[in-house]
């Protein structure tokens, strides 16, 4: 058989290949089970013995030859399509890609933030207590026994009672950390000072509106040492105010009642949306009712196991929500767990 004419032909019916589907079909047609290209090489069995090597050498090359231009052709017919796909749409790949939608913190969690910046910068510590909570430390323990008024002013969501547990409750304040932080110290055996924050959320069966959620966010404070004052107190509390309304603030004390704090205050701050004048956010008073604190109770201490006769202490219980809706001026408390990604995406991203 001539090679030479049969390599002529196949490397012609290669060129000739209209498409790929037509070159798969050659391809079948010479390297197939009974291809073409096969039936020359294995011809050299045919031939007298001393033809074979000559034979042999030249059939294979032809083999490998057309193997090559097959390939070359196909990968040819690849690369148009390819081109043409690319040729077919406006898809730019130098384009940048679609930004990917990055959250923002929620505002409470930026105002919570720079709150315990600053406090953990006047050397408190963060503290930690449980949401679900027992009736004891929520209630008991701050002084405010089963038939004290004061339980009827925090609705409370109690849990199912469990045999020999007591009960337990959704925690309506932060404030049962405190009596839990000074227990933990007296079990440490160590001794007051004591400088802790406990930011936190808490729950109360509330009718939901414009002012009241159902689940809220306190910052307890509690500093126990020996000489602890009201003028301690009102600093700490002016610091606070100032750093986290961004402005010089004037304070003034009203006499507050919490059976935890004796004696208790309201402390207000001066209306940031009037300066004092009065406007409709402090009703016409020029002050906004702000931070309930107060000097720890004598038996809190002695909960905590703390001598009231050598250590003195004051508290502070902040609603996060309303201090973040003083900042921003959010006039609706109901936005914040509202889930509207138009209301959450206005505040800033903040590095920490
Ligand atoms: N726990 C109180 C509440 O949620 C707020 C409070 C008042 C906390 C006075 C205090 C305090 O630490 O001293 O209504």
């Amino acid at each position: 058989m001539d090679t030479n004419a049969r390599r002529e032909q196949w490397l012609g019916l290669v060129a000739a290949a209209a498409d790929a589907a037509a070159l798969a079909e050659l391809d079948a047609r010479l390297f197939g089970p009974k291809g073409e290209v096969q039936e020359l090489v294995r011809s050299v069995t045919s031939l007298p013995k001393e033809a074979r090597p000559a034979f042999g050498k030249a059939a294979n090359a032809v083999k490998v030859e057309v193997e090559q231009a097959l390939a070359a052709r196909r990968e040819q017919f690849a690369r148009a399509a390819l081109a043409q796909e690319l040729g077919a749409t406006d898809f730019d790949p130098t384009e940048p890609g679609p930004r990917p939608v990055r959250g923002t913190l929620h505002p409470i969690t930026i105002v919570q933030n720079e709150l315990v910046d600053l406090f953990t910068s006047m050397g408190f510590q963060w503290q930690d207590g449980p949401e679900v909570e027992s009736e004891y430390f929520n209630f008991d323990a701050l002084n405010i026994p089963g038939d004290h008024p004061a339980r009827e002013s925090q609705d409370t969501f109690w849990l199912r009672e469990q045999k020999g547990l007591g009960r337990n409750l959704l925690r309506t304040h932060t404030s049962p950390v405190q009596v839990r932080t000074m227990q933990r110290l007296a079990k440490a055996g160590q001794k007051p000072p004591l400088k802790v924050i406990v930011p936190g959320r808490c729950f109360r069966s509330e009718t939901v509106d414009k002012s009241h959620e159902h689940t809220f966010y306190q910052m307890e404070g509690l500093v126990v040492d020996r000489d602890v004052s009201t003028a301690n107190l009102i600093h700490t509390m002016k610091t606070c105010l100032r750093v986290i309304l961004e402005r010089e603030v004037q304070v003034r004390l009203r006499p507050g009642f919490f059976p935890f704090v004796e004696p208790g205050f309201e402390l207000d701050v001066n209306c940031p949306f009037c300066r004092g004048k009065g406007c409709s956010v402090c009703k016409q008073s020029g002050w906004i009712e702000i931070l309930p604190c107060g000097m720890v109770h004598p038996n809190v201490l002695q909960q905590g196991g703390i001598d009231p006769e050598h250590y003195t202490g004051f508290a502070f219980g902040m609603g996060l929500q309303r201090v973040v809706m003083l900042r921003y001026g959010i006039d609706d408390i109901r936005q914040f767990m509202g889930g509207d990604l138009r209301f959450l995406r206005q505040f800033p991203e903040v590095a920490r």
